[in-house]
């Protein structure tokens, strides 16, 4: 007979990289997704993957659906192999999950979805399989335990377990124990605003983990990428807790197109960025000159996200809206943090 237990929905924010995760740390326990870099985020409210987890007794193996549709099968693999760990840490090895999750944006064209989608289902899967907080804890360690499961998903969803400023720290440590994110301030502490400029939102043609291996085996300026990380995200700390918009935006652009430089000196090169990408970039930094508060990063897609003070969206909408290729803008502050309970 089958037995369906409470649906647990988990929905956790999406987050850009203001100093940028690129590279992962040589080690034999390839699933412990280590970073060779730390980062620096902050998460968006209106971006987000919505996760509903519940067992069922009568499943063989989990069943993966995207907005109610079986999930194509790369994927489904992925989550399975994601929920093994979970299962394995519940000492549950045979409690299969339907997992039914879905995106309000794009998926895997440089928004962050993977982000997103494995802390959602991360948080949503734990508490399906009563993976909670051991009772001797307090709530900052499981917090960072949530996030240590999530990076092992994806590296970047190891932030998408809090709103605001996250910093994910390298770490030193072989088995991945001192390699978790924590929150750096929350929103209210500096509430900047993301306007995203959309020009393509097809799949990226390589994904971030093989881009990453391409840029470690073959760019010359990838050891230097390495080499200059830690003082990167020193500035941007700084910058953070003072609110200095003016270091932030130069710290900001300088991780962004040392992570880019990099990812074109590989073989064959990683080329992420468009055209419409590049002429955004131009009117950003105009746009500065003139005095807004605003700049510019963007990850391994061609969408080229400004992120800019409250008073300047306006300007910033119309400016990136004015750039030729440029289809959408998407404007959203940033989050508080996931949402996570049983579903009615
Ligand atoms: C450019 O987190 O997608 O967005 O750990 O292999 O899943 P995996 O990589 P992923 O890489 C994110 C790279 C980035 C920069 C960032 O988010 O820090």
């Amino acid at each position: 007979m089958s037995t369906t237990e409470l649906t647990i929905r988990a929905r956790a924010p999406s987050n850009i990289a203001l100093v940028k995760y690129w590279g992962k740390r040589p080690s034999l326990k390839t699933r412990l997704n280590l970073p060779a870099v730390g980062s620096i985020s902050v998460s968006l409210a209106d971006l987000w993957s919505e996760t509903d987890c519940h067992i069922d007794s009568a499943l063989a193996a989990d069943e993966v659906r995207v907005d109610g549709e079986a999930a194509p099968s790369p994927f489904a693999q992925r989550v399975r192999l994601h929920l093994d760990l979970l299962r394995e840490a519940a000492r549950r090895p045979t409690a299969y999950l339907q997992v039914n999750t879905r995106n309000n944006f794009p998926t895997a064209a440089g928004l962050a979805s993977s982000a997103s989608g494995f802390a959602a289902l991360t948080l949503a899967a734990c508490s399906a399989l009563d993976l909670t907080r051991p009772p001797e804890w307090t709530d900052g360690r499981w917090q960072q335990r949530l996030s240590q499961w999530a990076r092992m998903g994806s590296g970047s969803a190891a932030r998408s377990v809090y709103g605001g400023y996250v910093e994910l720290y390298r770490g030193e440590d072989d088995d991945g124990e001192d390699c978790f994110a924590e929150p750096l301030a929350p929103r209210s502490h500096w509430p900047l605003v993301m306007v995203i400029a959309v020009s393509d939102t097809r799949e990226k043609a390589v994904g971030s983990t093989v881009g990453m291996q391409r840029c470690a085996e073959t760019s010359p300026y990838y050891p230097a990428w390495l080499a200059s990380h830690a003082g990167d995200l020193d500035t941007a700390r700084r910058a953070i807790g003072e609110r200095d918009f003016s270091a932030l935006a130069a710290v900001v652009e300088h991780s962004c197109m040392k992570m880019h430089a990099s990812m074109m000196a590989a073989q064959p090169a990683l080329t992420y960025l468009r055209g419409a990408t590049i002429e955004a970039m131009h009117r950003v930094v105009d746009l500065r000159q003139q005095g807004t508060a605003v700049c510019y990063t963007a990850d391994a897609g061609p969408q080229l996200k400004a992120l800019c003070q409250p008073e300047a969206v306006a300007q910033v909408e119309a400016t990136l809206a004015d750039v030729p290729g440029i289809s959408a803008v998407l404007t959203t502050p940033l989050a508080d943090g996931p949402q996570i309970g049983p579903v009615p």
